[in-house]
């Protein structure tokens, strides 16, 4: 990767989608088939919390039926080269699965929170967990009942992380978005951050993004195709 040395990689549902993931914006996606208010709100939440579990317990179900597919696997390799030469690439995602965990990467920010994971409201405690999960569900950590969440951020929640994402894009020589519609903040801002401190950015996505226009080189087509031949391409320059 000639010159780039700190990379940081935004990443959205459409690197999973062909993994057989789906994404939220697209036809038939998720928010075609359920109101966000209902399964991805505290409000909703709090309205019907058998409903959220049962949204969630679906896709937990779904996320470890599927594997990561060539997208991940070619960033976590460049994640390892570029560690090997003394740079660093950073994966920050939108996404909640554990694909980029599983494609091999490590140096990964999850901003919405993880499938993989629930959270006590009581005592706050977060741990793995990929069965299902219900309103009665007893915290393993304070026994308290009724008080288990997904460890996901919702509409209206300050998404995790903002300090330490901020600070990499601030050190970024090279700005990446990959699989996003650039239609949610704080992460469709990112690339005008990158821009206005003169940081190179490029997108990859099956089409335009609704930031397209502030990117300085992009490339569409599906995540699995396009990524490891930008990886290749680019580690080879
Ligand atoms: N390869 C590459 N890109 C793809 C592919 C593919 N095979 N299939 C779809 N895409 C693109 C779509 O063109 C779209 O631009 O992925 C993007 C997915 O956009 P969204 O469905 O809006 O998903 P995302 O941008 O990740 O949504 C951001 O919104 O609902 C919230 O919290 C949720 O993290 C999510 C956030």
């Amino acid at each position: 990767m000639s010159g780039f040395k700190k990379i940081v990689v935004l990443t959205g549902a459409g690197i999973s989608a062909d993994s057989g993931v789906p994404t939220f914006r697209h036809a038939g996606g998720i928010w075609a088939k359920y109101d966000y208010r209902d399964v991805a709100t505290p409000e909703g939440f709090a309205a019907n919390p058998a409903l959220v579990h049962e949204f969630y317990n679906l896709r937990r179900a779904g996320m470890v039926s599927v594997e990561p597919n060539a997208a991940h696997v070619a960033l976590a390799w460049m994640e390892a080269a570029l560690a090997d030469s003394g740079g660093e690439l950073t994966v920050v995602t939108q996404n909640v699965d554990d694909l980029h965990e599983r494609g091999g990467g490590r140096n990964l920010l999850h901003m919405h929170g993880e499938l993989a994971k629930i959270r006590c409201t009581k005592c706050g405690m977060v741990s793995g967990w990929l069965e299902d999960l219900f309103v009665d569900t007893v915290c393993p950590a304070c026994s308290a009942t009724r008080a288990l969440r997904p460890h996901i951020v919702w509409f209206g929640e300050m998404p995790m992380l903002m300090d330490e994402i901020t600070q990499k894009i601030a050190a970024a020589d090279l700005f990446v978005s990959i699989g996003t519609s650039g239609s949610v903040y704080p992460a469709a801002g990112f690339v005008a951050e990158a821009k206005a401190l003169g940081i190179r950015c490029i997108e990859i996505n099956l089409e335009p993004s609704d930031t397209a226009g502030l990117f300085d080189e992009t490339h569409y087509g599906p995540a699995a195709e396009i990524v490891p031949a930008w990886v290749k391409e680019a580690m080879m320059t």
